[in-house]
């Protein structure tokens, strides 16, 4: 496995290994995504997994996990009152507006006894900080959002929405992702903009960042983990 991969495999882990999920709990996974990560690790731990998403066609994708699969929005779920034990947005509330947050988080307690958030932080790097920004003024200019927030941010929204953080946390990247590495990386992002059909100037600042990290690497930005519970 490569360093890279080996360094993913050990922030999941301890993302995970903070959830403490138990065999036979009640999850409900909020954006499952094209590669449904978080589900399938669900799954893994032997959680009783509902995910949803707001596209169809990637809800399609996953027809054959053994779950129960729901299309919806987060900030309205369709879902009685305290349905799960916990509730997971797993690199998926950056991708939701933000005048919607506070709705979403209010929602996601509500139909839950606990809520764990995972969502990438602002980063320190230069080059992460181009490549961040390229992502979001890519994603609003077809009318979709990527807009990454600090740990506070998260932490504060469960606050104001009256749950008790239990979890607050950053985990740090230690490898620059740079090479032969950064080369599939940043071919990954380049297929996955063209495919969202993002105007042509935005793939260009992608493949010109592509060298930049090929030869000088860009280090992740931290990844905040922050977990509360519903008294
Ligand atoms: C980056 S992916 C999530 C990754 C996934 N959790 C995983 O681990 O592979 C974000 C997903 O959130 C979905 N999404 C965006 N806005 C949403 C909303 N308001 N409610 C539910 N899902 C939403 C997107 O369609 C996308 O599939």
């Amino acid at each position: 496995m490569s360093d890279f991969l080996e360094e993913q495999k050990r922030i999941e882990e301890k993302i995970w290994s903070l959830a403490q999920i138990k065999c036979g709990v009640k999850v409900l996974d909020v954006g499952i995504g094209e590669n449904a990560h978080s589900t399938k690790e669900l799954i893994g731990l032997g959680a009783l997994v509902t995910a949803m998403d707001t596209d169809s066609k990637t809800l399609n994708k996953h027809k054959n996990l053994k779950i129960y699969l729901v299309k919806g929005g987060a900030s309205q779920l369709p879902f009685i009152s305290s349905e799960f034990d916990f509730s997971v947005a797993y690199f998926t509330l950056h991708e939701i507006d933000p005048n919607l947050h506070q709705k979403v988080v209010s929602e996601l307690i509500r139909v839950s006894q606990s809520v764990m958030m995972v969502e990438p932080e602002l980063g320190e790097d230069r080059l992460y900080g181009v490549y961040r920004d390229i992502w979001s003024r890519a994603m609003h200019s077809i009318g979709r959002f990527e807009d990454y927030q600090p740990l506070t941010y998260w932490k504060k929204s469960l606050e104001e929405c009256g749950a008790n953080v239990v979890v607050c946390q950053k985990i740090a990247h230690e490898d620059k992702l740079m090479g032969i590495e950064a080369d599939k990386f940043m071919k990954g992002v380049i297929g996955m903009v063209r495919n969202y059909g993002v105007p042509k100037g935005y793939v260009s600042e992608f493949r010109d960042l592509a060298e930049d990290v090929k030869r000088l690497g860009m280090s992740f930005s931290d990844i905040s983990v922050v977990i509360g519970d519903v008294s």
